[in-house]
């Protein structure tokens, strides 16, 4: 009787609520343009076209679309009107690049919010008071920033965020304070943006999650993985888990530099898509309804994604480059003991206040013997408390996990095995908990760090992650509660902001200088091609 009446009320509840307890919203992974010089203008243009077509192309009553991270390569600076100036679309103002203009216009077709990304210059005659025009005493004519710019459903430059924490890239600039930038959709939902490494950081980030307790966020990216902890799709998975908002991302895809990871992940309920194009094959576009988190349909959530096929997906990125963290060479570890089947083992790390990560890992192992030509990965259970230095940036970290590596040899780990093909899986874990103590403040965060051979996260609904604060110290922990094999990282990823380094307060060339050796421009930027995060 009353499971009948909720049945009924739960019915009329949704039907009641359905249309807003979604919204429509697009992600597209874009191939990085690597361009002949002498084909910009048309590549350029075919880009923007393919944005264009794109937009036009999705069916439904859209709210928003997001392009990712310098997805236009090297187009032309265009600088980027204040929020609501004026109408670029079809506007004469020489000033604004046609891209713009035309972008404008396509959202105002689509009556949707666009969200790209540009270089955009700021011309120093008459520089707003945020800006650093000189350099080494000199007066600059121009700067450039890492721009995302938003266009709302009516074409108006809606938002305009600039980097923050750049990432070698030595041609751009920041501003003097940190911008925290939101924006509305035509249905009212509240968006933050940041770009790229930024993620890595507290400020603008938790700005906006932690202040400003905004619950969607969008992450245009031009992201280079490295394992063991920080692959794209893991790092942004772990990032809307623990901050548990809705984070909305596009990637720049070149496989051979690592770069790529597009997706919509629901807050702690994990992964609705992820996508990293294993090849090189144009672009690609996931459409879907996101639950608000106001909303049931948050409530009632259960991510699709924890259903992909690992060694489908796995198989494919055999030719997709990872970077390898440095400070695996660094951490403490011990290598699992597969003689047994049930291992407990504490791992200290850390000169002042250590780190330690209790690991209590339940195991089965196939003892049959490796096939011919066969290979397995073996474990190691590190932690790591220090600092970072070969980001471009010195940045503290606090990290711990179990993880893949090819040998006995602790250096072998965040390495994979050159073909997937070849691998075997004989170890299924039952069960994994790892445990760490950390000091409870303010400037530090802990991520729920998972990946599995596809490079893809593990769904939450197979894992926990709790805290539990004691005084000054706070206790998380990861727990794998459902057996799984094709493993290569499961712990806690942290980071420590109080030892971070200042964000590069360089700014950039004269745009005069940059045009006129173009060339030297160019060959920087395939060089910044393996430094940007
Ligand atoms: C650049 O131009 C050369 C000669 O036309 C061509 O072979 C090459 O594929 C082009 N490269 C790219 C990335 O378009
Ligand atoms: C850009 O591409 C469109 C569609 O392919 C074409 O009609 C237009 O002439 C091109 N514009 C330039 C400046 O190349
Ligand atoms: C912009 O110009 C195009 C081509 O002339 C025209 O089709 C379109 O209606 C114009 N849009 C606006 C908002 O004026
Ligand atoms: C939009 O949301 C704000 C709160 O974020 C609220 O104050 C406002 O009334 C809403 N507007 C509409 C049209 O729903
Ligand atoms: C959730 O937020 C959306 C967008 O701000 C709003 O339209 C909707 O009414 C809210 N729903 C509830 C149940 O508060
Ligand atoms: C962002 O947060 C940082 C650290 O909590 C704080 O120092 C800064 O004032 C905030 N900035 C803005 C613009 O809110
Ligand atoms: C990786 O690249 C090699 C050499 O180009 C090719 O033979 C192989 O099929 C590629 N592997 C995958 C999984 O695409
Ligand atoms: C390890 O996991 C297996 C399978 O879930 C279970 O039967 C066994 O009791 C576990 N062993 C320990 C020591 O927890
Ligand atoms: C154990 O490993 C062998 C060789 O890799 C494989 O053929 C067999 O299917 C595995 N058995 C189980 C129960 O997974
Ligand atoms: C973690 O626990 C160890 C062992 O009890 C202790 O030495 C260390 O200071 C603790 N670290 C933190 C951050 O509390």
């Amino acid at each position: 009787m009353s499971i009948h009446f909720c049945s009924i009320f739960f019915f009329v509840l949704t039907g009641a609520l359905g249309a807003s307890d979604y919204y429509d919203a697009a992600v597209v992974e874009v191939q990085f343009p690597f361009r002949n010089i002498t084909q910009e203008d048309e590549l350029l243009n075919s880009t923007i076209q393919e944005y264009i077509r794109l937009i036009k192309s999705v069916p439904t009553n859209l709210d928003i679309i997001v392009f990712p991270e310098s997805a236009l390569g090297e187009a032309e600076p265009t600088p980027v009107p204040a929020p609501f100036k004026q109408l670029l679309c079809n506007s004469t103002a020489p000033e604004y690049k046609d891209y713009l203009k035309q972008l404008s216009c396509a959202a105002m077709e689509k009556k949707t919010t666009v969200v790209i990304n540009v270089r955009e210059v700021v011309d120093c005659k008459d520089p707003p008071s945020d800006e650093y025009c000189t350099r080494h005493g000199n007066k600059l004519d121009s700067v450039l920033h890492n721009t995302d710019v938003v266009f709302d459903h009516n074409g108006h430059v809606a938002a305009r965020y600039r980097k923050w924490n750049l990432f070698g890239e030595s041609s751009k600039s920041i501003t003097r304070s940190p911008e925290v930038v939101t924006f509305k959709t035509k249905a009212n939902d509240t968006f933050g943006i940041f770009t790229c490494f930024d993620i890595m950081f507290d400020v603008p980030t938790l700005n906006l999650t932690r202040n400003m307790h905004v619950k969607n966020v969008i992450f245009p990216n031009h992201w280079f993985s490295e394992l063991p902890y920080l692959t794209a799709l893991q790092a942004q998975h772990m990032w809307a888990q623990e901050n548990d908002v809705v984070l909305l991302t596009a990637g720049a895809n070149t496989p051979h530099t690592g770069s790529g990871g597009t997706g919509m992940f629901v807050g702690h309920k994990g992964a609705l898509d992820q996508i990293m194009l294993p090849s090189l094959s144009g672009s690609k576009l996931l459409l879907h309804k996101v639950p608000r988190m106001n909303a049931s349909a948050y409530t009632t959530f259960n991510n699709i994604a924890s259903d992909e096929d690992i060694d489908a997906l796995a198989a494919e990125m055999d030719n997709f480059t990872l970077q390898r963290d440095p400070v695996l060479d660094e951490q403490n570890s011990v290598q699992l003991n597969t003689k047994k089947s049930t291992v407990t083992e504490e791992i200290c790390h850390g000169k002042s206040v250590k780190t330690c990560c209790r690991f209590k890992v339940n195991f089965t192992v196939n003892s049959t013997a490796l096939p011919p030509g066969k290979k397995a990965y073996t474990y190691h259970m590190g932690v790591f408390n220090g600092e970072v230095s070969p980001w471009t940036r010195k940045a503290g970290i606090e990290s711990c996990a179990i993880m893949a590596c090819l040998t006995d040899d602790p250096m072998s780990c965040g390495k994979r095995f050159p073909k997937y093909s070849d691998i075997v899986w004989p170890i299924t874990f039952n069960s994994i908990e790892v445990l760490g103590n950390f000091t409870n403040v303010e400037d530090k965060i802990q991520y729920p760090n998972s990946l599995l051979a596809s490079l893809r996260s593990i769904s939450p609904m197979k894992t926990s992650w709790t805290k539990e604060v004691q005084d000054d110290v706070v206790l998380r922990t990861h727990s794998l509660v459902q057996p799984q094999s094709r493993i290569l990282t499961f712990g806690i990823y942290g980071r420590d902001f109080s030892r971070d380094g200042p964000p590069p307060s360089y700014s950039a060339a004269s745009l005069n200088t940059i045009v006129s050796v173009l060339v030297i421009v160019i060959l920087i930027s395939a060089v910044e091609l393996f430094q940007i995060y």
